[in-house]
């Protein structure tokens, strides 16, 4: 149990004899340190609604309460109940954390299931930066639910059927280089594809050329079936290249394409239950009017006032799109796979297509808790949407490709002592960390500016610093001539820089939970930054190796602690932590 916990079972029991029936504790960390570690308004809140006076209120419930083991308690100001925790009982909870493979995580998720649907990258098209914020975001957020007891299905829904497939296959069946295929077959798809958009501006029967032959592809004719899949895993391989280094895995990659025979039913079955009707010869779903205007997706304002919106799930030519798909894929996730929940991890750009598959869902009667995980855009050091020379999306694998580099370079100015294999084995890690760090500290709906200086410095709020932080504190171990157990040392807590470690080592299992009640990873990320700034003070102010017994132990402890707590948090970032760096 963590400490906040303790504390609002403990003023629960309280406020129930106090106020005589169950009142929310309303506990939350203090934001001042000085008026405590954790303060409560309850007795504000329910001196109002009992319109009686706060501060009296406050000391019945103190009265009432029993927590003198763990903390000292006051009352401020017009109300507030302030907690402030016993060296004592953050010297206890350490030690308990250091027998605990959680390190004081709760277990909201047990018996829960979340599909997160993440990275989906369109096939034959490069995975681009935006596709980078969905890639690390997702697989952050599917560590940090496993490790909340929830039962985790990561699923990438890539972009397998698309229109972009009928420029495709006439690239391929009139430009394809078959060596340049296969020593890069994503590049040579995308050359592919590049070179006959370029011609069908120049020359418009191109475009009626890819047009038969998408038909073609729907119509199932089986050369060009046989094209489509040839595309469909080659891409595949060179996905999974990446995500090998990113070390993002996956446990189902249903594209749409396997949704498609699943689509004539839906839309039947939707125009059946009138949850959908014809207009202009398509399906549309339409508004029910049962919620206002502005809350409707099904409704937008244009300049004569509000008009309808609908989500088309059949053209009139009778091709399905991706709102068909998407329902569809509701639908499978909740009845095969029984989700509790579905984490969409997608850009803003998408926010309408997902409220109006959302609510289309629900009347469908496929209920579930859907969150649309949004994100922003990753600007170029000059503001602008990151693109390279030529005005392309900047590629994913030359991004990582040059995170790597850069790493490399500042290593081996730093410890000129690391060479070969494990130079280059640090400069992974620690490169593909600052990139993955650079989004994971940032607010997601937050444009952030992608500056390699900053995001690799070893001082600073990166992954280095952190990296560098953690490796430091197993130097302190590589020193020791005796071998240390840090589960049976007895801790002590003095100095305020040595509390306030513990502090913020007991916070570790209080921020997780509040990481998924908004999808913000960067509040695990800050945190860690806040307790490795917390180490290198206490580090400064306390000798560790140097003090006598039992002192000697009870800070080897806390280093232990330290360095457990931000590896596992990094881990759950998905950045890995080097021997030496
Ligand atoms: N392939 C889409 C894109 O790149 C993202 C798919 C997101 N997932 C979904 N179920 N719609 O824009």
């Amino acid at each position: 149990m963590t400490l906040l916990q303790t504390l609002e079972a403990r003023l629960s029991a309280a406020l129930e004899k106090a106020i005589g029936e169950p009142t929310a504790p309303n506990l939350s960390p203090a934001a001042d340190l000085r008026f405590g570690d954790y303060q409560s308004n309850t007795a504000m809140v329910m001196a109002k609604r009992l319109k009686t006076n706060p501060r009296a209120l406050a000391q019945q419930i103190l009265d009432a309460l029993d927590v003198t083991d763990i903390a000292t308690t006051s009352i401020a100001g017009p109300g507030f109940i302030n907690f402030t925790i016993l060296p004592e009982a953050y010297a206890a909870h350490a030690e308990s954390l250091l027998k605990d493979p959680l390190l004081g995580a709760p277990q909201p998720g047990e018996g829960k299931t979340i599909v997160v649907d993440f990275s989906a990258p369109n096939v034959a098209k490069p995975m681009h930066v935006g596709h980078i914020r969905s890639t690390i975001i997702g697989d952050s957020l599917c560590r940090i639910a496993r490790f909340l007891g929830y039962s985790v299905i990561a699923d990438n829904h890539i972009g397998d059927w698309g229109t972009q497939f009928g420029m495709i296959l006439h690239g391929w069946k009139t430009l394809l280089n078959h060596d340049a295929l296969a020593a890069d077959p994503i590049k040579e798809l995308v050359r592919v594809y590049r070179q006959v958009n370029a011609s069908t501006k120049e020359d418009p029967t191109v475009l009626d050329t890819c047009k038969a032959e998408l038909v073609a592809l729907q119509a199932g004719d089986p050369e060009n079936l046989a094209i489509w899949q040839q595309c469909i895993d080659v891409s595949k391989l060179g996905l999974q290249k990446i995500y090998d280094r990113l070390d993002v895995k996956f446990d189902h990659w249903l594209g749409e394409s396997f949704y498609n025979d699943m689509l004539p039913g839906l839309v039947d079955e939707f125009l059946e239950n009138g949850l959908a009707r014809e207009s202009n010869g398509a399906v549309c779903v339409f508004t029910d009017d049962s919620k206002a205007p502005g809350d409707d997706p099904f409704k937008v304002h244009k300049e004569d006032g509000w008009t309808d919106n609908p989500a088309i799930i059949r053209k009139a030519d009778g091709g399905f799109l991706y709102a068909t798909t998407d329902l569809a894929t509701i639908s499978y996730r909740i009845d095969e796979w029984n989700a509790d929940q579905i984490w969409y991890v997608v850009g803003v750009p998408q926010q309408l297509h997902f409220r109006q598959i959302f609510e289309a869902a629900e009347r469908w009667g496929k209920h579930g808790d859907f969150r649309h995980i949004a994100f922003g855009s990753i600007l170029g050091e000059d503001r602008k949407l990151m693109k390279t020379r030529s005005g392309d999306n900047v590629g994913l694998t030359d991004v990582l490709e040059e995170a790597v580099e850069r790493a490399a370079k500042a290593i081996a100015e730093k410890n000129p002592d690391l060479t070969g294999d494990e130079a280059a084995e640090v400069a992974e890690i620690v490169g593909i960390g600052a990139v993955k760090f650079a989004e994971l500290s940032q607010h997601r709906l937050t444009d952030y500016v992608f500056a390699w200086d900053r995001m690799l410095a070893l001082q600073g709020d990166t992954a280095p610093y952190l990296q560098y932080s953690s490796v430091r504190i197993r130097s302190i171990f590589r020193k020791l001539d005796a071998a240390f157990d840090p589960t049976s040392a007895k801790i002590s807590l003095e100095k305020p820089e040595e509390i306030h470690l513990a502090r913020l080592l007991a916070r570790f299992g209080e921020i997780l939970p509040l990481v998924l009640e908004d999808h913000r990873p960067n509040l695990l990320a800050n945190y860690l930054l806040e307790l490795a700034r917390a180490f290198h003070s206490y580090f400064e102010a306390c000798p560790v190796l140097k003090s006598e017994e039992p002192l000697r132990s009870s800070r080897l402890a806390l280093c232990a602690l330290t360095s457990s707590v931000l590896e596992k948090g990094l881990g759950l970032l998905g950045i890995r932590c080097p021997e030496r760096m």
